[in-house]
């Protein structure tokens, strides 16, 4: 890995470990041996002219698909709820992608904090194009044999993932809004009446009283913190939201604090900038300010001495609904409009000026950032500000509580941003397209860093429909974060909320979860300790022509291939083996059916209550008895499924799943297959005492049995 430094870039802290990456002085030395042309103007400009095959791979957070390649990026965190396919900005910004092209694939990470363009064969089919808007930036060249040491190496660079507690790897239930204690005493009380496994309940932004982070409206949640532990008593956990705008009111501490001791940013006379968010006029705190950073994360205890354990963050590209000069220009424009005879273009003028009130250049740009006594725009670091909210919590939570894991994500993120916190990837709705786009991002977010991440399960805008839910709750199984939420003024989408077959299937289908959460949560720890990606493309892991093509179905962890229905109405779709491997079709966690499988082309049926999935050659998947609260996992008696050729080894990783220590057990199954008999055997320890074991062999013969450790 080399780095070359142009100008004087601004340290985002992207990079944690710089152990292992030279620092070359010019931008030749930078791109030797690739065709990589660099230019500087006012901007900086990276090209490349594609081969027909190559493929690009990466970008975090984005649109379209696995390969990026024919798309236009625009690295600018955007709160912007649409994400139709015409987007260019999500709300993180995320600049690593992989070059595949012959004879090796390159990396690259733009370590540059401001507004970047990818236009990869969108203006000219087979040309790249990397526009930095600025002249100081790092930039990063990762060679490697491959694709996955190419990820490995940048993983290891930006730094392990934060790390979420064991609980939040349960089911999560959350919807703008739960709006008082006794609606989340009764969803609760659903939940258990219906059977149904829950470990968390969201609370959106009415549990504040008047959107003041930090306070809790004590009319609709009295008593909080024996609230709290009632909802705690019976295994749920509470996870309430924090916003990035802080309410401008005199008297409220945030407010008084943060004016006081110069926390926010300011405007150009040295002010604090004002915008509009939930509670109307607001501050932002200074974020890349180290000192406003403690003060914020700081605060966060106020709730978390009353009980809670988790919290998401959000609003923070920041999202502006309106500044006063944005609000009162538009205003004089319409009083200018009155009595008047409104023609295509001066109708359009007045209406554009309503609708285009929110995150405005003009606002972001007149805003200022301080750190080391020098001011910086906001534009400038534009990128920078969520991933530094959740930066000032998850250094606030290191230091008070060293001990203890706390659930933590948030909606804007930058490169590194996955030290402190996961990401959840916005306003998506309840749209086939947007299950098909969940699963196509994953991937990409896990070669950034952002393991522990998912979408709105059902989506969040738009009414969901029963099937949607239930095919995207069959995909979410496998996500780390496994929420469902909604809009306000949308269908209800809890899984007990329609018909009763699907209640049925959704419970099945999240106690099948439940049953899978040691697996997952081995695979995800394992993934973050060893530098791997959780969801791969195929063509990671297989060279064949076809594996390159396939845009829908995923390797997960070094066992599994996923093949999910992302189209209403199929009762089966088409699936590509790139070798032989064990069909694994699910209905619930008793009733399953495994199935050898050749290499190549098949058309799967499957109901819609069931879903595929593969088991790869030589692996094996253990499953412990489902419950209701990931606090009630035992894995002392597991399931294993298997498909064994001659020898696979399964490592099963187990943690307390609450403090900081990683230093787990691992417990290794080891099977082996020679002359026609299976040997299983074991090393290492854990909580494994007894093995139902289901292991077909890749001659076709099932081998069933219970082992004892
Ligand atoms: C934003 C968030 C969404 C939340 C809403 C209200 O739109 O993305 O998840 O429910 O704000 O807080």
């Amino acid at each position: 890995m080399k780095v070359v430094k142009i100008g004087k870039p601004f340290e985002t802290d992207g990079i944690e470990n710089f152990a292992g990456i030279k620092e070359v002085f010019n931008v030749q030395a930078l791109f030797e041996g690739t065709a990589i042309q660099y230019t500087q103007d006012d901007k900086i400009t990276l090209k490349y002219k594609m081969a027909k095959e190559d493929i690009i791979y990466g970008l975090g957070e984005n649109m379209r698909g696995i390969n990026k390649r024919g798309g236009i990026y625009e690295s600018f965190c955007t709160d912007d709820p649409s994400q139709t396919p015409d987007r260019r900005s999500l709300y993180g910004a995320h600049n690593f992608f992989i070059i595949d092209s012959e004879p090796l694939p390159v990396g690259i990470f733009i370590d540059f904090p401001g507004r970047v363009t990818f236009d990869l064969g969108y203006s000219h089919r087979d040309d790249l194009e990397v526009i930095i808007d600025g002249l100081d930036v790092k930039i990063y060249l990762i060679s490697g044999a491959n694709k996955l040491e190419i990820v490995e190496q940048f993983l290891r660079a930006i730094g392990p993932s934060f790390l979420p507690p064991k609980w939040a790897f349960g089911y999560q239930q959350s919807r703008w809004s739960y709006e008082s204690a006794q609606v989340v005493r009764d969803l609760a009380k659903s939940f258990d009446q219906e059977d149904i496994p829950l470990d968390a309940i969201y609370l959106d932004i009415d549990y504040m009283k008047d959107y003041k982070n930090f306070t809790v409206d004590e009319v609709a949640f009295p008593d909080f913190k024996n609230f709290i532990k009632e909802i705690k008593e019976k295994g749920i956990r509470l996870v309430p939201i924090i916003d990035a705008g802080c309410k401008v009111e005199e008297g409220y501490f945030l407010h008084e604090e943060g004016v006081q001791n110069k926390y926010y940013c300011v405007d150009e006379h040295d002010q604090p900038f004002v915008g509009a968010v939930w509670p109307g006029k607001v501050h932002f705190p200074d974020f890349i300010n180290p000192k406003a950073r403690q003060w914020f994360g700081n605060h966060y205890n106020k709730l978390i001495d009353l009980g809670i354990e988790g919290f998401w963050n959000d609003m923070n590209e920041p999202a502006i609904f309106y500044t006063e000069k944005g609000l009162k220009s538009a205003i004089d424009h319409a009083v200018a409009c009155k009595d008047k005879n409104l023609d295509i273009h001066t109708f359009f003028q007045l209406k554009d000026q309503f609708v285009g009130l929110s995150n405005r250049l003009e606002d972001y740009q007149s805003f200022y950032h301080k750190k080391d006594e020098k001011l910086y725009n906001h534009l400038a670091l534009h990128n920078l500000y969520g991933y530094n909210m959740t930066r000032a919590a998850g250094e606030a939570f290191e230091v008070n509580y060293p001990d203890k894991r706390i659930l933590l994500f948030s909606r804007a993120s930058y490169i590194g941003m996955h030290r402190y916190g996961g990401i959840w990837t916005g306003d998506n709705h309840g749209w086939w397209e947007h299950l098909l786009l969940n699963i196509k991002m994953m991937p990409s977010l896990n070669m950034c860093g952002f393991i522990y991440s998912g979408a709105d399960i059902g989506g969040f805008g738009a009414n969901t429909d029963a099937e949607l839910l239930m095919r995207w709750s069959q995909f979410a199984v496998y996500t780390p974060l496994f929420r469902n939420h909604s809009c306000m003024g949308t269908r209800q989408q809890e899984p007990f909320r329609f018909d009763e077959n699907t209640t049925s299937t959704l419970r099945d289908i999240i106690k099948f979860r439940y049953a899978f959460t040691s697996h997952l949560y081995s695979e995800f720890m394992l993934s973050n300790q060893h530098f791997k990606m959780l969801f791969k493309p195929l063509s990671f892991e297989y060279n064949d022509q076809e594996s390159k093509q396939v845009e829908d179905q995923l390797l997960y962890g070094s066992s599994l291939m996923l093949a999910p229905i992302y189209q209403a109405n199929q009762l089966g779709r088409y699936v590509y083996l790139p070798e032989t491997m064990l069909k694994w079709v699910i209905k619930s966690e008793h009733d399953y059916t495994l199935e050898a499988v050749e290499k190549g082309q098949h058309y799967f049926n499957v109901e819609t209550e069931a879903w595929l999935n593969f088991i790869r050659v030589n692996q094996m998947v253990m499953l412990n008895k489902s419950c209701n609260r990931t606090d009630d996992i035992d894995a002392s008696v597991m399931k294993c499924l298997g498909y064994i050729k001659d020898e696979g080894a399964y490592v099963l990783y187990t943690d307390d799943g609450i403090s900081r220590n990683t230093d787990g057990e691992e417990f290794v199954l080891v099977a082996s297959y020679a002359d026609k008999t299976l040997t299983l055997s074991h090393k290492g320890s854990g909580p494994v005492k007894i093995i139902h074991y289901e292991i077909i062999t890749t001659d076709q013969v099932e081998h069933k049995g219970v082992y004892y450790v």
